[in-house]
């Protein structure tokens, strides 16, 4: 079976999240030795700080697993339910390291695909056009793949360019919600005729919903499972998807 992941680096997903939760785990695990060296009759502390621990560490492991190889699985299995014909183009809305831009070329050999993102390594840890360029490099897709810097409430192409736009785990970075209803109307207007949109993301979902069916087009939203859980079932992955 081919590889899920295809090959390179593609960075951790707002990078200072899993940390804090690690700085959490050790804070927790000397407070819970510390509780049993100085309490020990009280030892009903010690049990429920060391299960806070436990809990931290648990919430760690998750949101790296998520980040390293979960979305790509819940991307894998996105991709393999969309169908393109040949000679297809596709563009991927806050690409980062290329992850879902890189994979959609390597499902649909005959597509053009392009990526655009603001690079900010705040969202995604080395993030720059160079690391998604050179990870295309690696996967051989480099000529069916072109990176653009740019904002995805304001995309520099033409109406009805694309027939595939997919948003993984992007929208949500912009702040206000005229921001994220700009890049969702951006998405719908450079969406060709018979075209599709994906969107995986954390929040928002029912936003992104509420405003693809404002655009007239027929939307299905469903969670992902555990591999997009980052950190728990708190924050989940969820799948908005919509037709023409
Ligand atoms: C959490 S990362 C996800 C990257 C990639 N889609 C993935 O799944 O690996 C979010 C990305 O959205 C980009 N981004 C945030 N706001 C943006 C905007 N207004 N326009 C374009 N890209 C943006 C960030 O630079 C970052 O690369």
């Amino acid at each position: 079976m081919a590889a899920v992941r295809p090959r390179g680096d593609y960075g951790i997903d707002a990078p200072w999240v899993p940390w804090m939760w690690i700085g959490y785990t050790v804070l927790y695990a000397a407070i819970t030795i510390a509780a049993a060296t100085l309490w020990d009759a009280w030892w009903w502390v010690v049990a429920l700080v060391g299960l806070a621990t436990i809990g931290f560490a648990a919430g760690a492991a998750l949101y790296w697993h998520t980040s390293l190889r979960g979305k790509f699985v819940l991307w894998d299995r996105l991709l393999s339910q969309t169908t393109l014909s040949g000679g297809s183009s596709a563009l991927d809305l806050g690409c980062g390291h290329g992850t879902v831009a890189i994979m959609t070329a390597l499902r649909f050999p005959d597509t053009i695909v392009t990526g655009i993102d603001l690079w900010r390594s705040v969202d995604q840890s080395g993030n720059t056009i160079t690391a998604a360029q050179s990870n295309a490099t690696l996967n051989g897709v480099q000529d069916r793949i072109h990176f653009d810097t740019g904002d995805m409430t304001a995309l520099p192409y033409p109406d009805g360019t694309f027939d595939l736009v997919t948003a993984s785990l992007a929208i949500h970075n912009i702040r206000s919600r005229d921001g994220r209803h700009r890049a969702v109307s951006e998405a719908v207007r450079v969406l060709a005729p018979q075209g599709r949109i994906l969107i995986a993301d954390i929040r928002r979902a029912k936003e992104y919903a509420t405003d693809l069916r404002a655009a007239g087009l027929t939307v299905t939203t469903f969670p992902l499972g555990w591999r997009g859980w980052w950190s728990g079932p708190w924050m989940k992955t969820t799948a908005v998807t919509a037709t023409r």
